[in-house]
């Protein structure tokens, strides 16, 4: 018999949002955290440039919320952008007294070390706080140390969660829809258990896995907003795919990341005549917010045919390298590649998905109880594009903002709903497991070529055609087989390339990170809108 069980709240995800939300409302409710992976199995492990906050004397909250308007292309909302940005110096102290190793500077300031602050581009200011060029990793091993040893927090690793149970999809139609737990395959047991909470927080990450070449982990396969879609929320912006200018070039590299912050320091990028070329496309060079960095090396490989082309650091000392990139040059070290001497090949992909799950201030969707924080979620800060290092940022300010909505109303009485077993008894195991490794394949690929850094009428048109086609197959499927983790991340993902797809056809202009050969300018005739789809 499947096991069933019950917190106060459930948080799928344990990033940097899911574990920030978890720390914030433990000590007041029993929540539980499950993770696709083995823990730290998110984006967020992987972060290197940092996280963005004003934290000098000559920085301001102006500047930096100009700066995120302004990357956004007139598609930010303006009072999100402001409470995520003057929420930022706190939630790095919070971060500092939970003990994440920021690097800092030899220089004291009433008695305390400076947080030494990186650039990065798009910022008028130095103001990203990091660790090394492993901030990712800093934080993870921070937050989840001290969720696991906390006594009201229990991780259900290797689970992955398949839907939310709302009161309308069990039947309850007499009262406002309202999430109240989720349905989730364990992933060992192989089957699928019964989650009831009295709030489900989607802290999910995001979707780029559906691009053929990207930064991401496997996991970032969209299953928040597939989830919160399949339920009934409102999406917005889905088009708004980023691209990040510089993942090592190498066939055994699997994406890995080259820091923004390599460009901030000083790196150059090179055509492979060893040429710089950026300002022949934007007068900030290499410091141009990354659209058009990703464009620009887009543009300059198609132009001459080139596999990858180059970002070059070596004129910087070893030792400012070696202690500023420890991780990166470590890295390349195995590929054969020293970037204290070598310049690095570097090509685009896929990094992250600035639409999502709409939320409120408080991280709160359209359905009653659920919340969606993180970067599944779409709070109106990053518009059509997002600044470097804003999202870690948007993690903890909205983790922190969720979790005081859901303090102040936990202490209201609350009766559990006794939720339907999943119903497994006309499914079997399947004999065709080709085809959803096939159909990954196919998505991913067509994606990369019809819906990627440039687009157009008719490439959207074809990329159309064929997920409706997957999602047949995928339907037939998921209706006659046992579910496995394989089949419920190519169902988000393939409805996720079609919220995608959607959105961008919606989009009769170029903005942002949307980049149309058929529109190939931003529409100043009227102010810029939103893309937002609603499910029937
Ligand atoms: P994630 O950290 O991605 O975590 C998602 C969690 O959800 C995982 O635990 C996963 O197992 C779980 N999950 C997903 N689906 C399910 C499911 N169905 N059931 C159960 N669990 C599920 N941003 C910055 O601001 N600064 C940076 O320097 C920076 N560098 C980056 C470098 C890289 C290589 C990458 C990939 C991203 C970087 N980003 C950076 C972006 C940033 O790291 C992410 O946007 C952010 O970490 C997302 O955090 P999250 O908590 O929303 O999700
Ligand atoms: C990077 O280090 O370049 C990633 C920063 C980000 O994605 O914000």
């Amino acid at each position: 018999m499947p096991r069933s069980y019950q917190h106060d709240v459930l948080i799928i995800g344990g990033g940097a949002a899911g574990l920030s939300l978890a720390l914030h409302i433990a000590d007041i409710c029993k929540v539980a955290i499950i993770t696709k992976g083995p823990g730290k199995d998110g984006s967020t492990y992987y972060a290197q440039g940092g996280i963005s906050a004003v934290l000098s004397d000559s920085d301001s909250f102006e500047s930096h919320i100009a700066d995120t308007l302004k990357v956004g292309g007139g598609l930010s909302r303006p009072e999100t952008v402001k409470f995520t940005v003057e929420h930022g110096p706190e939630n790095i102290r919070w971060l500092q007294e939970l003990g994440v190793p920021f690097s800092s500077n030899d220089i004291y300031n009433q008695g305390k070390r400076e947080l030494h602050l990186t650039r990065e581009g798009g910022h008028a200011h130095r103001r990203i706080v990091h660790a090394a060029d492993a901030t990712g990793k800093a934080m993870s091993n921070t937050l989840d140390n001290h969720a696991r040893q906390h006594e009201n927090i229990t991780f259900f690793e290797h689970h992955i969660a398949v839907d939310l149970v709302t009161t309308q999809k069990q039947g309850h139609k007499n009262s406002p829809n309202r999430c109240i737990g989720a349905y989730v395959l364990n992933k060992k047991s192989k089957h699928v258990e019964t989650f009831q909470a009295r709030f489900v927080a989607l802290a999910t990450g995001g979707a780029s896995k559906v691009y053929l070449y990207t930064s991401n982990p496997d996991g970032s396969t969209g299953d928040g907003i597939a989830m919160a879609w399949r339920a009934g929320c409102s999406v917005s912006n889905m088009e708004f795919n980023q691209f990040h200018p510089t993942c090592l070039y190498h066939p055994e590299a699997k994406s890995f990341l080259i820091s923004e912050a390599v460009r901030g320091e000083g790196g150059k990028l090179l055509l492979p005549n060893g040429k710089r070329f950026m300002h022949n496309f934007d007068k900030r060079g290499e410091l141009a917010p990354r659209d058009i960095v990703a464009r620009a090396i887009d543009h300059e490989m198609k132009r001459l045919g080139a596999s990858c082309l180059y970002l070059d650091i070596s004129h910087r000392s070893p030792a400012f390298i070696i202690s500023h990139f420890p991780t990166i040059h470590q890295r390349c070290l195995k590929f054969g590649i020293d970037i204290t001497k070598d310049p690095i090949p570097v090509v685009p992909a896929a990094h992250y998905t600035c639409g999502g799950t709409n939320t409120d201030l408080n991280g709160a969707t359209d359905i009653n109880n659920l919340y969606a924080i993180g970067e599944t979620a779409y709070t109106g800060l990053h518009g059509a594009n997002r600044l470097a290092s804003n999202s870690l940022l948007e993690c903890l300010v909205f983790a922190q903002s969720a979790a005081k909505d859901i303090l102040a109303q936990c202490n209201k009485p609350y009766q559990y709903r006794e939720i339907l077993q999943w119903d497994e008894s006309r499914v079997t195991d399947s004999d065709e497991e080709v085809v959803i490794s096939h159909n990954w394949d196919e998505l991913r690929r067509f994606m990369w070529d019809y819906v990627g850094i440039v687009r157009t009428k008719k490439r959207l048109e074809r990329a159309m055609r064929r997920v409706k086609l997957l999602q047949q197959e995928i339907h037939e499927y998921y209706s006659n087989f046992r579910i496995t983790s394989d089949l419920i991340e190519l169902r988000n993902l393939t409805l996720v390339a079609e919220l995608i797809i959607r959105s961008a056809m919606l989009r009769k202009e170029s903005r942002g990170l949307h980049f149309s050969l058929d529109y190939p300018e931003a529409d100043e005739t009227s102010s810029a809108k939103d893309t937002v789809l609603k499910p029937q």
